[in-house]
């Protein structure tokens, strides 16, 4: 096999996105078909899937939309055995859909980590357990990226439920990556750093005063990423040219993780030397 820009390409594949609505899973089901891909875009009950359904089908791919809540974990296995029969195999499962909460770890519920839990690791195994069966069945060697955070392997406060849950995330990735290996299907994750969506819309905090703490502290020009710019990293690890990479993590955070601590602040300026 040789490797050239076709193994990007993902015509004839089908891509489940979870959480496609908006935010990240909509520029990962928006990518995906622009590669090529035919896409199942999944979301909670209720919410609008019709803005990223139009912008797939302006490229020509198919959009199959569901309102599914993951929450529902006794009801996946099921779910994804009707696709599979309204849709043929699936090639590409996106588990992007997640939910974060900011709260001290001691006003944490037992109802809240549970709910929490079930959406951002129960959901991400359950649904990866069935369709890599039913890719194991089908013979297909199949892509598995499960969409963790630079909080999977980094903590931050206020977050110890979210935290805990990428971190699992994480770890189940690795395992699955051990054990589909065998039949030719990868599994990694995505670690976004800090990336414009919607997710902390709920947050009581002080946005403007954190956002620009966070802007200094991202080293990349730019500051924080926007979906789009993760899109990369899934085409990747999604299509034939990611085939000898699984059991990893792409961590797409601007440098964060990468730099303890902003000391560039507190150092003259550059001056170049050319
Ligand atoms: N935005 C960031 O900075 C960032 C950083 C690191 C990781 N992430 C991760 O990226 C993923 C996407 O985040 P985002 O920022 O786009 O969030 P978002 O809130 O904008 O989108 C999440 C989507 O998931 C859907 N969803 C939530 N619960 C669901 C359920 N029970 N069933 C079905 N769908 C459900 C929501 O309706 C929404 O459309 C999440 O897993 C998140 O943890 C985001």
């Amino acid at each position: 096999m040789t490797t050239d820009l076709t193994s990007f390409d993902l015509t004839g594949r089908l891509a489940v996105v979870t959480g496609a609505a908006r935010g990240l899973g909509m520029a990962f089901a928006t990518g995906l078909a622009a590669a090529g891909a035919d896409v199942v875009a999944v979301d909670r009950p209720g919410v609008d899937l019709s803005p990223v359904a139009a912008a797939i089908t302006d490229q020509g791919r198919a959009c199959h939309r569901y309102a599914f809540d993951l929450a529902d974990t006794e009801a996946i296995a099921g779910w994804v055995d009707d696709l599979r029969r309204a849709h043929g195999p699936v090639h590409v499962l996106v588990n992007n859909a997640g939910v974060a909460r900011l709260e001290h770890f001691n006003e944490i519920t037992v109802a809240g980590w549970r709910e929490l839990m079930r959406v951002n690791v129960d959901a991400v195994f359950f649904l990866a357990q069935r369709i890599a069966e039913h890719m194991i069945a089908d013979g297909v060697a199949g892509r598995i990226v499960n969409v963790s955070s630079k909080n999977g392997l980094v903590a931050e406060a206020g977050l110890a439920h979210y935290n805990a849950s990428k971190g699992a995330v994480e770890l189940l990735t690795r395992s699955l990556a051990a054990e589909l290996g065998p039949h030719g299907i990868t599994a990694n994750t995505i670690a976004p750093g800090m990336i414009a969506t919607g997710i902390d819309g709920e947050f009581p905090f002080d946005r403007e005063a954190f956002e620009a703490a966070w802007e200094r502290r991202i080293p990349l020009r730019g500051g924080y990423g926007t979906p789009a710019d993760c899109v990369g990293a899934l085409l990747l690890l999604a299509s034939d040219a990611g085939r000898y990479i699984t059991g990893t993590h792409l961590v797409v955070d601007g440098g964060v993780l990468a730099d303890q601590m902003p000391r560039l602040r507190f150092m003259p300026p550059y001056r170049g030397t050319v």
